[in-house]
């Protein structure tokens, strides 16, 4: 396939036929691109490609009302979710989960040394300086909305970068906060957050891929659902889906949906 880098798209090509070597391009070129997909989003799209984990009941519930969340889903599971940390290069979420859960969201148990950055966005700064998410060996990022002051000193203290961007709707601005991410060379983030980051990053079209896993128990309608997208009015609002993988994963099911662009 024709590289999706401007710099140098074609120029490989035409180098190659100048040296006398037939060149087809496009061959398999679906199957290419499926083995590249955080570079060429950067390329075409100015930001990360963008994978949403989430864990649910077969009722698609994520979290008790009290938060509770763990362990949703079965250790084959979780263990096929530290693969998509492993081959990504940023852990995205939110400040709620760090708050609800304390996770470290860093690569165990696969014996590879390289850790993804992790990014918490989080507008208030309500991060605590002793969370796990922020303790080493990998590095974390937090994504304010705030200035700068005591919150933000106490996390740089603790080791954290924090990086202020001007505030949408009082939030983190989603889509720069995606062009931010793409100007440090991130190609794949894996969003590991709660129904709320999840939700707004689909509706706003932010969304490439949703790895969904599913156990094979309910929680009932009120424990919390997987993505939180205000109220739709019509079912013209609905986003569309392509499953594109479907398969078990231990004793669970796991779901691959490409939003319909
Ligand atoms: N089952 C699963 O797969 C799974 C995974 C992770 C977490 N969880 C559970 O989910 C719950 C937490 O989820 P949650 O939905 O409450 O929170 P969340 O999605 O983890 O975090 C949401 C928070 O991120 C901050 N944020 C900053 N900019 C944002 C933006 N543009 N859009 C959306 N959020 C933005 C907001 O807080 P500020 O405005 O203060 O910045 C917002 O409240 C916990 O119970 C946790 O256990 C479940």
């Amino acid at each position: 396939m024709l590289d999706p880098n401007p710099r140098v798209a074609g120029k490989g090509f035409a180098e190659l036929e100048a040296a006398g070597i037939a060149v087809q391009q496009g061959l398999m070129e679906a199957e290419a691109a499926i083995l590249n997909p955080g570079f060429i989003a950067r390329m075409r799209d100015g930001r990360p490609f963008v994978r949403v984990k989430l864990a649910a009941s077969l009722d698609g519930r994520t979290a008790l009302v009290n938060g509770e969340s763990k362990w949703i889903t079965s250790p084959a599971a979780r263990m096929d979710v530290q693969r998509w940390r492993a081959r990504s290069s940023v852990i995205l979420t939110g400040i709620e989960t760090v708050l609800a859960d304390d996770p470290s969201l860093t690569v165990r148990e696969l014996g590879i040394a390289r850790t993804p950055l992790r990014v918490v966005l989080d507008s208030r700064l309500r991060c605590p300086p002793h969370a796990k998410v922020l303790q080493r060996p990998a590095a974390t990022v937090v994504i304010t909305t705030g200035a700068d002051g005591p919150a933000a000193m106490a996390l740089r203290a603790a080791g954290a970068e924090v990086v202020a961007l001007a505030e949408q709707e009082g939030r983190v601005p989603l889509a720069e906060m995606l062009r931010h991410l793409a100007a440090r060379d991130v190609n794949e983030i894996l969003v590991e957050a709660g129904p709320t980051l999840s939700g707004a990053l689909l509706r706003a079209g932010l969304v490439d891929e949703l790895v969904l896993y599913y156990a094979a128990h309910v929680m009932g309608a009120a424990a919390r659902g997987m993505l939180e997208m205000g109220v739709l009015t019509s079912m013209e609002e609905r986003v569309p889906l392509v499953l594109s993988d479907v398969r078990r994963v231990g004793p669970d099911l796991r779901i691959i949906a490409r939003p319909v662009r």
